[in-house]
């Protein structure tokens, strides 16, 4: 495991973005697994300035998302297509054709997370995965519990899930119940993994999740058995390792 503590959020980013774009430098056919939510956001917009400087090109590279809302239109501001439209696809050289999230909309969601599984399958492996941290040690949708599921699954959110999330929306109530995961499974299949976490009150998570005992209540506890993992955090986040 590799952890960097950052003192200030533009220096996360570079070496978030940096990270990323060497990558794609060296292997232009890259999969990357992407996260939303704030966490990343600053990274996208450093990926967005390198894409625009020409020192990176997507056009090969395919990607796909963790998780998407049940329910939620893909026009919605709030759904994970209108945010990654947002930070990243409108604005780079992405074909969107290779740029795959879970459709939350599907007639049928066990068949859609059949084909995304399928799709992942197809794709092989994901060469470097981005993670955001929950409060409640969740990855992806993948929410604490006895027991986790490995491939694309539908889940429902955890209430201190949606309270999170609340903020984005007028209500909690507009907040969707369920939500379509990849798994934990595909999720440790990434040859690497980038885990970003910022603000102090992620500090205890992180800490535990990291350190503490492997357990399926806190799911980002199993990434203590990557073989590469690399954590990206800032100083608040980080203070239980200084
Ligand atoms: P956040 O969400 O980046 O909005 O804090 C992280 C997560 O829930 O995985």
């Amino acid at each position: 495991m590799n952890i960097h503590i950052f003192q200030n959020q533009q220096e996360l980013n570079e070496a978030g973005a940096g990270i990323i774009t060497s990558l794609v430098q060296t292997q232009p056919k890259a999969v990357l697994g992407l996260a939303t939510g704030g966490t990343p956001v600053g990274i996208y917009e450093e990926l967005v300035k390198a894409y625009n400087k020409g020192r990176v090109s997507f056009k090969s590279v395919t990607t796909f998302n963790l998780d998407e809302y049940v329910g939620l239109p893909e026009d919605h501001p709030e759904s994970y297509h209108a945010y990654m439209k947002q930070h990243l696809f409108a604005h780079i050289d992405l074909p969107l054709n290779q740029a795959l999230i879970p459709n939350g909309n599907a007639a049928d969601l066990e068949e859609e997370c059949e084909l995304y599984n399928q799709r992942l399958e197809e794709a092989k492996q994901i060469d470097l995965q981005i993670l955001g941290l929950g409060h409640n040690g969740h990855i992806g949708f993948n929410e604490p519990d006895h027991s986790l599921i490995s491939g694309t699954h539908r889940v429902e959110l955890k209430s201190e899930t949606r309270e999170a999330n609340a903020r984005y929306f007028n209500s909690i109530n507009e907040v969707p119940s369920h939500a379509l995961t990849m798994g934990v499974g595909t999720i440790l299949k990434a040859k690497t993994i980038l885990l970003i976490v910022r603000g102090a009150d992620k500090a205890e998570i992180v800490h535990r999740a990291l350190t503490g005992p492997i357990t399926t209540e806190i799911p980002a506890t199993l990434l203590q058995t990557h073989p590469h993992l690399v954590v990206l955090m800032d100083a608040e986040a980080g203070r239980l390792f200084e």
